[in-house]
């Protein structure tokens, strides 16, 4: 979570950091800060609250800097207000920090110092201060600020990346990690920093640092040293073009991306072709228990996955939400495999949990958006779904990307032709809802989304997405579970949006919709089948293969999250509370 972008070069320090900073801002955005230094070598801070356009109006982007760190910020610890804003400071250090320190109270209570604020990161600040002073009391020689920072790193614990700047040496960025993404990049006379090496662009070398790795950066140079501070020969690392798919304007990220559906799965079906895809479709069937780990969407992706590999492998097949997986106590080993799904390919629970996997010796396939992330290089096997950025929070183009990417990998792992005329007919699905009127649900006040199996899976993930965006409270229920409980919650204020795309268990959620419409709920029906003219409430899907249908089932969903959002005066690219990649614990 938390972005951070610096940059050390000419004088455009203020400009470049903030021109990183919004294209970093799907990471956070309830505050944002820049620290820089300026004509006389003193480093200022300026930072305010909310987006990072709000920014703008603090920066004089006349003033002449030519080093600069900024970040943005998603609350952990402490409000969002200016004091626990980004960059935190002490007397010679101004810092930003992307992670958590998971011992900052007891750091706290050992450091004798007056704490502004409430985050864990005002520790390293102060840690760092407590070190420069201990080494300045047992030197007479110039202490070295690498040794500084190797003492105050030695006692942090947790998942950071820290870039700071030193009132000593005004001239230099420092950066340091652990646990959490950092990348340095360098172009003539310039370099910079970021979270995300997506947001840098245009530079000749990149490198992503290891854990523990320190790095001081120059306009001209970049050092990166071990833990021990020796001097490392770090290898470049390679960075991918993102394709940007469309560029037609949309009012907002999300309404782009979700109309991207079609493009995104014609990507996919090309990743379908070749050797790679191939070979991993066969090798996924040699490993003894296959386990599917993700978060939030990813997850609701990985259940899908569950279904579709356990109908065509004919074996038992595990999904697992990766906060949960990486605790419990996990029967596995080498003869297994577990596949890791994330759009961000950063998201630390699901990092955590692969890492348990491979600590246990099963092999690992990511399956990711994001060439370059840390997910990348924890794989044993790659598929990247290359759907292009995905900007809006909630998730939506790169959820159908991932299930049609299980799709694929069951079929041919089974030597099962691919369709592919989901493509086609998402486009015309998405043509056929723009007619829908979904503001004639807006006076309901409570949502239920149910679905069996396949369509179970479309519900959860309608269900989230609706809250996530709309902040309204919304159930994605497998439809048999309903009259478990939940029934006792329906009546008319209730909407019951029944997803219903297999033919074999149509009539049981048949019986569940009588059930709500019985309580007074209103029920929209999501098929493809045409037992339903006599309901007020359809949404036709196009028919095609019912196992592939949830690519096109969570279609009327995502733009049903996306109207209602607008309807209550939100802004669904930017959900309260949430940020795009979660990459805290
Ligand atoms: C956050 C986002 C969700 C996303 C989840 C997993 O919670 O808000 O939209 O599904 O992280 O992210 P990943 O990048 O691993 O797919």
């Amino acid at each position: 979570m938390c972005g951070i972008y610096g940059y050390i070069g000419k004088e455009k320090a203020l400009f470049h950091v903030f021109d990183g900073l919004k294209r970093l801002e799907y990471r956070g955005y309830d505050s944002s800060g820049i620290a820089y230094v300026d004509k006389n070598g003193k480093i200022k801070i300026i930072k305010s609250i909310g987006e990072v356009e709000n920014l703008k109006n603090k920066i004089n982007f006349c003033e002449k800097s030519n080093l600069a760190i900024g970040h943005t910020r998603w609350a952990t610890h402490g409000k969002p207000d200016i004091k626990n804003c980004h960059p935190h400071f002490s007397e010679h250090f101004a810092l930003v920090h992307n992670g958590i320190i998971e011992n900052y109270k007891d750091l706290k209570s050992q450091l004798n110092y007056k704490f502004y604020s409430e985050t864990d990161t005002e520790v390293i600040a102060k840690l760092l201060e407590e070190n420069y002073k201990k080494l300045i009391n047992n030197s007479n020689k110039e202490i070295s600020i690498l040794n500084i920072i190797k003492n105050s790193l030695d006692k942090l614990k947790g998942s950071f990346a820290v870039a700071l700047i030193y009132k000593n040496n005004p001239q230099n960025i420092y950066v340091f990690k652990k646990n959490s993404p950092l990348v340095i990049a360098k172009n003539n006379q310039e370099s910079f920093i970021s979270s995300d090496i997506n947001a840098i662009n245009n530079c000749f070398e990149y490198y992503s640092l290891s854990d523990m790795d320190i790095a001081e950066i120059g306009e001209n140079y970049i050092k990166i040293y071990d833990e021990n501070l020796n001097l490392i020969n770090k290898k470049k690392i390679k960075k991918k073009a993102l394709n940007y798919l469309t560029s037609k304007k949309y009012s907002h990220n999300m309404l782009k991306e979700i109309n991207e559906i079609p493009i995104a799965l014609e990507h996919i079906y090309k990743e379908f072709q070749t050797k790679n895809f191939f070979n991993i479709s066969k090798k996924i069937k040699e490993y003894k228990n296959i386990t599917i780990v993700g978060c939030g969407t990813a997850y609701h992706a990985g259940l899908y996955g569950k279904y579709i590999l356990e109908k065509y492998l004919n074996k038992k097949i595990y999904s697992e939400l990766s906060s949960e997986f990486k605790y419990k106590n996990i029967i596995i080993n080498k003869n297994d495999l577990v596949i890791g799904i994330s759009q961000s390919g950063e998201t630390a629970d699901t990092i955590s949990a692969l890492e348990r996997a491979k600590s246990k010796g099963a092999s690992v396939l990511v399956i990711t958006n994001t060439p370059n992330s840390t997910m990348t290089r924890l794989a044993d096997y790659l598929i990247i779904c290359n759907t292009g950025p995905e900007f809006g929070v909630a998730a939506t183009k790169s959820y159908v990307s991932q299930i049609y990417t299980l799709y694929g990998l069951a079929c041919l792992s089974i030597n099962k032709k691919i369709n592919n005329s989901v493509i086609n007919s998402s486009k015309k699905l998405l043509k056929e809802i723009d007619k829908f009127e979904f503001c004639k649900f807006y006076n309901k006040e409570k949502f239920f989304f149910i679905g069996r199996l396949f369509d179970s899976v479309t519900a959860f993930e309608g269900a989230l997405k609706l809250k996530e965006i709309s902040y309204v409270h919304s159930e994605g229920y497998c439809a048999g579970e309903l009259k478990h409980g939940t029934l006792s919650l329906i009546d008319e204020k209730s909407l019951v949006i029944a997803i219903i795309t297999q033919d074999s268990i149509k009539e049981k959620t048949i019986n569940a919709i009588h059930e709500v419409k019985a309580r007074g709920a209103e029920v929209l029906v999501i098929t493809q089948f045409k037992d339903f003219k006599q309901l007020d409430n359809i949404i036709e899907l196009p028919l095609i293969e019912e196992d592939i249908l949830s690519v096109l089932s969570i279609i009327p969903l995502q733009l049903f999250a996306f109207n209602f959002s607008l309807m209550k005066g939100l802004n669904p690219d930017k959900p309260r509370n949430l940020a795009k990649s979660v990459t805290v614990e």
